[in-house]
């Protein structure tokens, strides 16, 4: 048995085959994304600050056994990410941006960088 297929390929999946999807492949390929290494939000989000572009974007998975914990994810980074910068004002610290390079394991991480957290200005 083959354990790894292309998409394109038609094939009989039985009642107990597992099949994963390869979701870094998908992400990172160039005949879906313009530079795909490259750290590019403009790629997802229109002038209007509207998502777009994103029918192949699954960071989910997706079909039956797509991620049940999606809608708590978001709400979660954006309640986090929102609390962070509405507090803090981030720059780099040594001029350097940090390195689009992952580091692979479970999950891709970054590599370590160091960031300046500065206060900005409560009114309230
Ligand atoms: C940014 C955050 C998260 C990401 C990117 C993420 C991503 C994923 C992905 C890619 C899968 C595999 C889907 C597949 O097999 O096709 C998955 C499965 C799963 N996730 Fe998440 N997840 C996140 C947060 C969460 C949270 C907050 C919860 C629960 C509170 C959760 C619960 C689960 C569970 C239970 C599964 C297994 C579903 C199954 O196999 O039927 N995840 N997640």
């Amino acid at each position: 048995m083959k354990s790894i297929m292309p998409l394109a390929m038609k094939l009989h999946v039985g009642p107990t085959v597992n099949v994963l999807i390869a979701l870094r492949d998908l992400h990172f390929d160039p005949r879906i994304w313009d530079k795909p290494n490259d750290f590019n939000p403009e790629r997802f989000i229109d002038e209007r600050g509207t998502l777009k572009n994103i029918e192949h974007l699954y960071p989910f998975g997706l079909g039956r056994r797509r991620c049940p914990g999606d809608a708590l994810a978001k709400s979660f980074i954006f309640i986090i990410f929102v609390g962070i910068v509405q507090k803090y004002k981030i720059c780099l610290s040594n001029g350097t941006l940090p390195s689009a390079e992952p580091v692979f394991g479970l999950i891709s991480a970054p590599n370590a960088f160091s960031a300046n957290f500065i206060p900005r200005k409560q009114t309230l």
